[in-house]
């Protein structure tokens, strides 16, 4: 069975984290979200996947190449200009010959993909879409529903007057490739604003698949910080990769950690990392490849990535730390403090309150402090 995923947005929310690294190849513990999505595929019964991508392909390619190392095959097709959502799969549509799964590629979720199948194909269904409930539906596309699952209404974005249910469009599909004599060729065309309504005015059959898996838009940075959390703790199945050193605590490779080091799970150390003398380490944390956590540093509910060089006495709490960082002794980043790469804090700064650091940013000692 084949799966369009559409990973063609630019994941400004997330800057600066998305400034180098395309949102879908951005790391979940330490691997890029794409790749891990389509292992997921893989163990759900999809054996073909059409990246539908709008810019950075060669990014994709060299990462993903044609899927031979994760066991699906792997098309990475460019738009020749940003399509939209059903556009992007319009312009894949000749790859398309029977019944298709379409993922937005910024979900986390472990729904049941072979129960959704069954769903679409006892009703005879021409479209239905993943539905899942939220607290606040004005981010997302609320999705109304007649008893017997059928859709009755759908509004992207609803003003918060107009939100008359929780449940919202999950961003996955499953169409018979029919529905698209409704999409206009080469033309920017969205599933939100588009298909969707036009289907409402037709008789085609379209449902909505409600369900209690595990969901997250992992699109904002707090989502990010929060996802990692949920993973960790288990609020999600999500395999781990590596091998477990202690209770909660997985090691992807060769660490070194001090004896007088604290670690307290759940925690993954990417291969490499060395973790120095009283360190205090405290789960849900990420650390990733070869970084070094310099003695008495401390780290808390963080999502580090590779290369990174924390210095002595540095506290790190809920924050996000991209690629190849020099953080200067006792520096604090805290609360949802993002940086990005390359970036030299120096010693005895205090970065809070989601703070973002743009790559290859120099910050002295001192220059941000108490
Ligand atoms: N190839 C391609 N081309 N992909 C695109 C394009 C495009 O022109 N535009 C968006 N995408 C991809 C994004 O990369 C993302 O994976 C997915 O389509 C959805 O786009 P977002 O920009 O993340 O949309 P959203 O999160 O605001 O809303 C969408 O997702 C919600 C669930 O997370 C909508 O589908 C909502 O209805 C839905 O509730
Ligand atoms: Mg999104």
């Amino acid at each position: 069975m084949k799966a369009v995923v559409l990973v063609g947005g630019l994941g400004t929310r997330l800057r600066p984290l998305t400034c180098n690294t395309p949102k879908p190849m951005i790391p979940l513990v330490n691997q890029p979200f794409i790749e891990r999505m389509i292992e997921n595929l893989r163990d759900q019964g999809i054996t073909e996947v059409i990246l539908a991508v709008q810019y950075l392909a060669d990014r994709f390619r060299d990462a993903l190449g044609d899927g031979s190392r994760l066991g699906v095959k792997v098309h990475i097709i460019e738009e020749p200009e940003p399509r939209g959502t059903a556009g992007a799969v319009k312009n894949v549509e000749h790859m398309l010959d029977d019944t298709t799964f379409v993922f937005n590629g910024d979900v986390l979720t472990d729904l049941d993909l072979q129960a959704m199948l069954a769903y679409h194909r006892a009703r005879g269904s021409k479209l239905t879409i993943a539905l899942t409930p939220v607290e606040d539906p004005t981010a997302f596309g609320l999705v109304e529903t007649l008893a017997d699952g059928r859709i009755s209404r759908f509004l992207e974005k609803p003003r918060p007057e107009d939100v008359t249910t929780n449940m919202i469009n999950a961003g996955t599909y499953i169409l018979e490739p029919e529905v698209f004599k409704y999409v206009p060729p080469g033309q920017f065309y969205m599933f939100e604003r588009g298909l969707f309504p036009v289907m409402l005015q037709t008789s085609d059959p379209m449902f909505g698949y409600p369900s209690h898996a595990y969901w997250t838009d992992v699109g904002k940075p707090q989502a990010y910080i929060e996802v990692h959390h949920d993973i960790l703790i288990g609020k999600v199945k999500y395999p781990f990769k590596g091998k477990q050193l202690g209770d909660r605590i997985w090691a992807e490779g060769e660490v070194q950690i001090h004896p007088s080091a604290q670690l307290v799970g759940p925690l993954v150390l990417g291969h490499g990392v060395t973790i120095g003398a009283d360190a205090k380490l405290i789960g849900p944390t990420v650390v990733g490849p070869h970084c070094t956590i310099s003695a008495e540093a401390s780290i808390e509910g963080a999502v580090l990535w590779d290369g990174n060089d924390i210095g002595p006495g540095a506290v790190l709490r809920s924050c996000v730390v991209g690629r190849n960082n020099r953080i200067g002794p006792k520096t604090h980043l805290l609360d949802g403090t993002i940086v990005g790469d390359d970036c030299t804090i120096g010693g005895e700064n205090r970065l809070e309150r989601g703070v973002r650091i743009w790559p290859g940013t120099e910050l002295k000692d001192q220059a941000i402090s108490f």
